[in-house]
């Protein structure tokens, strides 16, 4: 009787080992993660090391090793970022990518995990344009953003569209157009590397959450990196990447 048991314990004891590896074990799930990496300092190529760098690059790595994900980052422009989501080209893209309803039709998100919005960087000696009220003339911004979206409703702007946003701040202390509307922290970046040359007028404009896409169908996938998001959350993963990665 007392073998019966015995053996019966060593019995449950390696079905439960079993278990434990097999799932300890298990492949990762392969997923092509779209990143236009012009971004800093959320997304940006080193130029050190070639390698892609940033806020979201540093979330998108934890999440991945939460959900067991073996990722691959395809650095893609960011209109053919979209693009490619809205065609399931990639599994998911995560490139500082604002939440909206006419996205929301073409490709799924995560729950938020970032809240910013567009901001003027001007000329530092300008004297003319204050804020969003004054705001006219040639305005730069990323093709396809929020911030080109922004300027386009601004009456007495016309939008001069660049696929990189370092080439409108560039055409900006060039004196070819007047101002940049973009994502404060990207803007903020900027003004950091050029205090002599460039300032921020007004406040922020819009609301906006930034969330991870994920192509049409792919549900499985955006639930793991929802659990993930959520347990960094808690964490507080995300505060410590503000910390890490924006101006203070
Ligand atoms: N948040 C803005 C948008 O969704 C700009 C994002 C641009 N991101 C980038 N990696 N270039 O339209």
């Amino acid at each position: 009787m007392k073998k019966f048991l015995l053996l019966g314990l060593i019995l449950v004891i390696l079905g439960s080992l079993m278990v434990t590896s097999a799932s300890c074990t298990s492949e990762p799930l392969k997923v092509r993660v779209a990143s236009d990496a012009t971004w800093k300092p959320f997304e940006f190529v080193n130029d050190q090391t070639n390698e892609l760098e940033g806020f979201d690059i540093d979330l998108m790595n934890a999440i991945a090793v939460k959900a067991n994900l073996d990722i691959e980052y395809v650095n893609v422009a960011w209109d053919a970022l979209l693009a490619g989501m809205a065609q399931g080209t990639y599994d998911c893209a995560i490139s500082s990518i604002t939440i909206t309803e006419d996205r929301s039709k073409a490709m799924l998100f995560s729950a938020p995990y970032f809240e910013a919005g567009q901001i003027i960087t001007v000329l530092k000696s300008n004297t003319t344009i204050t804020g969003k009220a004054n705001l006219s003339g040639l305005v730069g911004a990323q093709l396809g953003t929020t911030g080109a979206m922004e300027v386009e409703k601004i009456s007495g702007c016309t939008l001069k569209n660049y696929d990189d946003i370092g080439l409108a701040f560039q055409d900006l202390m060039n004196g070819q157009i007047v101002a940049v509307v973009c994502d404060n922290p990207v803007a903020m970046g900027y003004v950091g590397q050029n205090p002599n040359t460039l300032k921020i007028v007004g406040t922020v404009f819009t609301d906006e959450n930034y969330g991870i896409a994920v192509a049409k169908g792919k549900t499985e996938l955006l639930a793991k990196l929802n659990v993930a998001l959520q347990e960094l959350i808690d964490e507080g993963f995300i505060t410590q990447l503000a910390v890490k990665w924006l101006e203070k």
